[in-house]
């Protein structure tokens, strides 16, 4: 029987169209790609080899692992590099049958270092434009301001942005949690959505069901981004559901962060079958060990999810995009379809 098609759960997560909505593209650094920038660009590694910085890879929360992140992120430098490091994430995950991605990038982790903003976002940009040809993958950046940087900060990186407006749909909020509330940063949003830009912001990793509560209410986010700790707070897993608010759930990097001890004990199940819309993705995969469908993969065994629960993982990174609705519905209607196919082949299998 194997040789029908989706005869496995891992040929059906490789079928199912997908949607990438939480991707910090610096986190997608893979160390091969770094010493050749950083060999390009005339700058020593403080390691000697690819074995030597996979190693140093052990985090013991965000704050070790934000450490080793913004360090890699210093060989970036000029247009190209920010292409090469786009344009190697989205060759990818196009390996992953993933047909829209949202990425993140940080600019103050690059203009900081007086990379311009412009050679950091035509670079990303150019990328995504080639993907959208060559590989079928449609795409929207988001801008992270980083909140362990001041309100100030955050606020001079949007008014330099805004003549690049026409390439980026929304702002985020990333980098260290604990201790920098959504709250300090309303100002920032509230300017920003005058803009004309979405709100997204990372809360609920690390950070308590509050910050999740302030990045609703005050940064009036379209969703949240990790938001795991939700389950903490039973009124707010209501209004998350009342209100179709998406949580954008990163698994893998969730346990290497140890935000929870293991795969097993993720609360990803739990909160879908709370009526939440999760999705599943990858964070910062050079860093935390897979990307799309290995993070589909292992939370699919560890928790033993159904190929239901799977396909609607596939269907809410579409319904929680920002994409047009008949996009949405183009793809959905595609995972309907894979979905009819894979019953078929399960009812001849029993
Ligand atoms: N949390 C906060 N900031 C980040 C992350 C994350 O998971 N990845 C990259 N920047
Ligand atoms: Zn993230």
């Amino acid at each position: 029987m194997s040789t029908l098609p989706f005869s496995s759960l891992e040929t059906l997560i490789q079928a199912l169209p997908k949607a990438e909505l939480h991707i910090h593209i610096e986190g997608s650094f893979e160390p091969e790609l770094m010493f050749v920038i950083a060999q390009r660009n005339g700058i020593k590694l403080p390691y000697p080899d690819v074995k030597a910085i996979e190693q140093a890879y052990h985090f013991s929360d965000l704050q070790s692992f934000l450490d080793i992140y913004y360090a890699g992120a210093q060989v970036l430098l000029k247009e190209p590099d920010f292409y090469d490091l786009t344009w190697a994430y989205l060759t990818r995950v196009a390996q992953d049958n993933v047909r829209h991605v949202e990425l993140f990038f940080d600019p103050q982790t690059h203009t900081d270092r007086g990379v311009p903003l412009l050679d950091v976002i035509e670079g990303i940009y150019r990328a995504l434009k080639q993907a959208e040809v060559e590989l079928g993958i449609t795409s929207r950046m988001i801008l992270c301001f980083l909140r362990h940087l001041s309100v100030e900060q955050a606020m001079e990186t949007l008014q330099k942005a805004l003549p690049f407006k026409d390439k980026i749909t929304a702002v985020g909020l990333d980098s260290s949690e604990k201790g920098n509330p959504p709250e300090q940063f309303k100002a920032v949003f509230d300017a920003a959505r005058l803009a004309g830009f979405l709100t997204v912001a990372h809360a609920g990793e690390e950070g308590p069901p509050e910050y999740i509560w302030q990045a609703l209410e005050q940064l009036k986010v379209s969703r949240i981004d990790h938001g795991v700790r939700c389950d903490e707070d039973p009124k707010l897993i209501r209004h998350l559901a009342q209100h179709n608010i998406p949580l954008t759930v990163c698994p893998l990097s969730n346990v290497k962060l140890r935000v929870f001890e293991n795969l097993s004990q993720h609360n990803l199940k739990t909160l879908l079958e709370e009526g939440l819309c999760i999705t599943l993705n990858s964070d910062d995969p050079a860093y935390f060990g897979g990307y799309m469908n290995q993070n589909f993969l292992e939370t699919s065994k560890a928790l033993d999810l159904s190929a239901e629960q799977i396909v609607q993982l596939a269907k809410n990174s579409f319904t929680a995009s920002f994409l047009k609705e008949e996009e949405k519905r183009k793809h959905q209607r595609e995972i309907d379809a894979i979905f009819q196919v894979w019953e078929e082949a399960q009812s001849s299998i029993d």
